[in-house]
């Protein structure tokens, strides 16, 4: 039997996201990054409530396999930011909130995304689709420097092999994912690489594309107002730029002593190679869990 994309996102730490979550008939479920409905699946089977549970993507091929999987769910096609800000301006409450950061199998194995260094495709990188500018484009608008300093803050490349990959993508203005992989492997010589040469050029690339660190950055701080009371949050990450903004999120909000709204309820980040051994995606991730605080309420005297 062929397997359709959707068929093939394993979702990332299932056991241990549902375990922190605790699901409970009726708790009101949003899913910041729904994708092909993975973890939705398991959360909304416990909570026996589809209709309660808000699902966002800005993937419109993962919102149409949502619709068919939930139809009774909101579902809203929007990157999280601009839906957090407008579920927030209705003054909407959520007892779990989950987001699993990055891009879905799914995304990574269609060639024509052009996520993917190891198949050929335009090199695009958006994750919702139509909007906005593609990477190749960037390539091509950027200054040489300023693409030197992306590929070094956002794919945590050594700074001069940043800045020769850089020059060679200028001047090489490679129009798929191929031929600007074949750039980059040519920066950095023969002989063996642990992880392919392109990696983390492309991560670079992503996470400009697609604003990834200024979406996670803003729409944190939105979600003490979107948790109701003693609801919990958990947060996959895939990377360390982005396990960072999370670890440090979460610090600010657990020790503002009597300010303090959230309560961290993973002491150490749980890790995808302890639980997902057989899916190879999952293994870099790590997920972190928090519990919005009950405040007590005002006494009057
Ligand atoms: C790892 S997948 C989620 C998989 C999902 N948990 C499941 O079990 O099927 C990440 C999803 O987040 C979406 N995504 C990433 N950044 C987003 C953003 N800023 N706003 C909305 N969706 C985003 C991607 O399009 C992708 O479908």
């Amino acid at each position: 039997m062929k397997l359709t994309p959707q068929q093939l996102h394993i979702p990332a730490l299932l056991r241990a996201t549902a375990r922190f979550l605790r699901p409970e008939k009726s708790d009101r479920y949003l899913d910041l990054t729904a994708g092909y409905g993975g973890h939705a699946l398991e959360i909304i089977t416990a909570t026996g409530d589809a209709r309660s549970a808000v699902l966002i993507d800005r993937d419109e091929d993962a919102i149409k396999v949502l619709r068919k999987k939930f139809p009774q769910s909101r579902l809203l096609h929007s990157d999280f930011l601009a839906a957090a800000r407008e579920l927030v301006r209705d003054g909407e409450k959520f007892d779990m909130i989950l987001a699993d950061f990055g891009v879905s199998s799914p995304q990574l194995d269609m060639a024509e995304r052009g996520f993917s260094f190891m198949r050929d495709g335009p090199l695009d990188m958006r994750m919702d689709g139509g909007a906005g500018e593609t990477a190749a484009e960037l390539i091509g608008r950027l200054k040489e420097k300023a693409l030197t300093d992306i590929i070094i803050r956002f794919g945590e490349e050594k700074p001069k092999l940043a800045a020769r990959i850089a020059k060679a993508l200028k001047r090489g203005r490679p129009t798929t994912t191929v031929q600007a992989a074949k750039i980059i492997a040519r920066q950095y010589g023969g002989g063996y690489h642990k992880i392919h040469p392109a990696t983390r050029t492309f991560q670079a690339l992503r996470i400009a594309v697609n604003d990834e660190l200024g979406q996670i950055d803003e729409t944190l701080r939105l979600l003490p107002e979107l948790l109701a009371d003693g609801g919990r949050v958990a947060i996959i990450s895939f990377h360390s730029l982005e396990d960072r903004l999370v670890k440090q999120f979460f610090k600010e909000h657990s020790e503002a002593g009597y300010e303090a709204d959230l309560e961290i309820l993973t002491k150490k980040a749980i890790r995808g190679d302890t639980e997902d051994v057989n899916n190879p995606r999952a293994r870099s991730a790590k997920l972190r869990v928090a519990r919005k605080i009950k405040k007590p309420t005002e006494r009057r005297f």
